[in-house]
């Protein structure tokens, strides 16, 4: 039997993602529609004899549960929460709930981190790792020399591929394969972390003997209990013949900021195409909008059929798109409003927000650039034309009753013109926007 682990952090990690996590927890923000760990638990459901899936994470408990309990019957497998009382990295996290992932006497534990965006070819790597017969092996991939250093780099041996040297985010340049977060282990590896914490409580030990001044450096230290798998596990294995690799060629991304939050949602909807056409809109029917390319719109979204949307654009539950409204590579999240000839083009459309008529939120479409993309969070925006002279005023403003209670007239035609800009919730703003991070 197998048992499936997601490790998805807590408040004080993802904080790059902001502030889309300020509203939701990041592995709940929908990509393709689905909240984000959606896609790592039905990759799940593809294995064979899967018992159990478990999210690890320091969230509060509340904040899973309705999501975990709607996907444990929807997927009719069961999906648990596990809160860790505080941080002991993605090792230690897993080590603390050593009892309950073994409760299923799985041959084998498959564990992923939830901020990576992939096809998640687990079935293949099961059979390979078999082959193997290692402890571990690792999905790994090649990306481009310059953005190797963001993650583990590892060199494998090309005929065995097994692991032979890992470091993790590397000063200087190792190879251009790297650990994508993704792992399929034999119960074995929780002798491997208990081997790690054992020799950090005797190096513990020994300095708070040796000298008052190393006492002093060891508390600043990481916690005894804190493991991390990729330092503390496959570095020091690497080469033991213990670690094996399996090379996905298929797409593989990591999701850290929103601009890459939009590519993997795009990633994710041409997945759609092969896995659950069904999720995407289809565009037939004189009642539905032109859609281009893939799209997923809400059951309980409005849109207008005159409006044209696509390709990737998701649209969440009770969003309204207008009349002659044209998105374009964007994510419309809840209770959104677009209205009549509004255009959104490389942006994420934050809860709540609404967009007036004849607007344009807009990014360059670079999601790697930190303004590449334009992101409102619960974002009003408008625009005065006085008499025949194209004046744009940009108000933003964040929360509607402070502007009724201003007492302003409300007579205001609805145009509005944004720019590679990251609007936070609960500001009000009168001047223009391009460029800009407003805070
Ligand atoms: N439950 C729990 N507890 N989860 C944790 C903890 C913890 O203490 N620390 C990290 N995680 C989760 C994160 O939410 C994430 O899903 C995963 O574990 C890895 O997070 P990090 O340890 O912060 O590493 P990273 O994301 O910067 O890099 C890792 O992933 C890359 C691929 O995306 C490394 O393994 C890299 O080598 C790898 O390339």
């Amino acid at each position: 039997r197998v048992v499936a682990v997601i490790m998805v952090g807590g408040p004080t990690k993802g904080t790059r993602f902001r502030p889309l996590s300020l509203n939701v927890p990041k592995p709940l923000f929908p990509l393709a529609g689905q909240p984000m760990v959606h896609h790592p638990i039905s990759a799940c459901r593809r294995i064979p004899n899967l018992a159990q899936i478990y999210l690890i994470g320091f969230y509060e408990e509340r904040e899973f549960a309705l999501y975990v309990s709607s996907i444990s019957n929807e997927l009719r497998i069961p999906v648990r929460y596990l809160r860790e009382d505080k941080p002991h990295g993605s090792a230690g996290g897993l080590y603390s709930f050593r009892d309950y992932i073994m409760e299923d006497s799985p041959s084998h534990i498959v564990l992923l981190n939830c901020d990576v965006c992939s096809s998640f070819p687990l079935p293949d790597m099961l059979e390979a790792h078999k082959k193997y017969g290692g402890m571990g092996t690792l999905l790994v991939n090649k990306v481009s020399a310059e953005s190797a250093n963001q993650f583990g780099e590892l060199v494998a041996d090309p005929e065995t591929n097994e692991l032979l040297h890992y470091t993790e985010k590397p000063e200087t340049f190792v190879s251009d394969l790297i650990n994508c977060g993704v792992y399929i282990f034999t119960p074995n590896i929780f002798s491997a972390i208990e081997d790690v914490l054992k020799q950090k409580k005797d190096r513990a030990n020994l300095r708070r003997v040796s000298s008052f001044e190393a006492l002093q450096s060891a508390t600043k230290a990481l916690p005894a209990d804190f493991v991390r798998l990729d330092q503390d596990i496959l570095s020091p294995l690497a080469g033991k013949k213990e670690l094996y690799t399996y090379q996905t060629l298929d797409f593989w991304e990591q999701i850290k900021t929103p601009g890459m939050s939009l590519r993997c949602s795009g990633l994710y909807l041409s997945q759609f195409r092969r896995t659950s056409p069904h999720l995407l809109a289809s565009g037939d029917g004189k009642r539905t909008a032109t859609i281009v390319g893939d799209v997923y719109i809400h059951p309980s979204a409005k849109v207008h059929p005159t409006s044209k949307i696509g390709p990737n654009v998701s649209i969440s539950a009770n969003a309204r798109v207008g009349a002659g409204a044209r998105l374009i590579n964007c994510i419309i999240l809840d209770d959104v409003e677009i209205m009549e000839n509004a255009v959104v083009i490389h942006s994420i459309v934050g809860w709540k927000s609404s967009i007036g008529k004849w607007s344009r939120v807009q990014g360059e479409g670079d999601h790697n650039a930190k303004l590449g993309i334009t992101i409102l969070g619960k974002t009003q925006t408008r625009r005065f034309t006085v008499s025949h002279t194209e004046i744009f005023v940009i108000i933003l403003f964040l929360e509607l009753t402070s502007y009724i209670n201003t007492g302003e007239a409300v007579d205001v035609e609805d145009e509005v013109v944004v720019v590679n800009s990251i609007v936070l919730p609960n500001k009000t703003l009168n001047v223009s926007v391009q460029e800009e991070i407003i805070l």
